[in-house]
């Protein structure tokens, strides 16, 4: 089972992959309320994923200067590092950026947030962001900020949860509602900066920042991971759908556990644990010279 300080299992992403921090640090985000271990072994293998798909998206290589936005515990910046990358990492969350030191200790690693990051303008070749951008409160400054750091020529590439969410994502939820458990609303971004968190969706918003070279596309994974893990994250405070965990009494939550087991059971291999279909956006760009 999932205890933090560990790397072992994983899992829980955003349930609604529209929720943000809305503008505010990320202690007060609602899919973080835990903390950096418990972070570490639920959601980090989750968004581990997509890391080699960004990298290449982000034309990273040997000797590329990388800034990895939104690092977490570091594992993207460590993987560019493996490539021979030049890497600089960044996050709004001390703990994190502590975190990420360890894991990529070849990397210079800082705290800031997004849309206003302490480099220069154009200091890298390559900007990354995995799973970032579903995160602030205003997308479009964000992605402007990426492309602020970005050398005219330079790549960036980025990752957000797909809506609708797929299984993975979609399970507690489901799990929450089968036991008519409390109805909470949960924070979401204001119209005039919220985006569609498809293909097109997340394209548009590189092309609307003047970006070109436009690709975007969807990776589709079976994430693998046991309910108790997949729980320890939701109670743990990962996760958006923790939002919904937490504003249920305690015999709610008992029942909820047994219906998201319940749920899980055709995902369950031979092992005991659960193979279940997630999937991530993934867009890239070029800045333009
Ligand atoms: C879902 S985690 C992804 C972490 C990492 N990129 C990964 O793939 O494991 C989102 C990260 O973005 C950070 N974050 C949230 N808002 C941010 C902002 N405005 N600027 C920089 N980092 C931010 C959080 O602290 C968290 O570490």
């Amino acid at each position: 089972m999932c205890k933090p300080g560990t790397r072992t299992a994983l899992r829980l992403a955003s349930e609604q992959t529209g929720l943000a921090s809305l503008g505010r640090g990320p202690r007060d985000s609602p899919w973080r309320r835990g903390g950096t271990a418990t972070f570490a072994c639920t959601f980090a293998p989750l968004c581990a994923y997509p890391a080699g798909a960004l990298l290449d998206a982000a034309a990273v290589t040997a000797g590329t200067r990388t800034l990895d936005v939104g690092t977490g515990t570091g594992t993207v910046a460590a993987v560019a590092l493996g490539r021979g990358a030049l890497v600089t990492a960044v996050d709004a969350d001390a703990g994190m950026a502590a975190a990420a030191r360890s894991a990529a200790p070849g990397a210079a690693v800082r705290v800031g947030a997004v849309p206003a990051l302490p480099f220069a303008t154009g200091a890298f070749d390559a900007v990354v962001a995995n799973f970032v951008l579903n995160h602030v409160g205003v997308p479009a400054a964000a992605v402007a900020e990426l492309a602020r750091l970005t050398r005219p020529g330079g790549r960036i590439a980025v990752t957000i949860w797909p809506y609708p969410p797929p299984r993975l994502q979609s399970l507690l939820g489901e799990a929450v509602r089968a036991v008519a458990a409390e109805p909470v609303v949960l924070p979401r971004l204001a119209a005039e900066h919220d985006f569609a968190r498809t293909v097109a969706g997340l394209s548009g918003l590189l092309s609307a920042a003047g970006l070109t070279e436009v690709t975007g596309r969807r990776l589709d994974w079976l994430h693998r991971t046991t309910v108790a893990d997949w729980w320890a994250g939701a109670e743990g405070g990962i996760g958006t759908a923790s939002v919904l965990l937490a504003a249920q009494p305690a015999a709610t939550r008992d029942r909820i556990r047994a219906e998201l087991g319940r749920l899980a059971e055709p995902y369950r291999n031979a092992d005991g644990a659960c193979a279940v279909p997630t999937a991530a956006v993934l867009a890239a760009a070029t800045v333009p010279a």
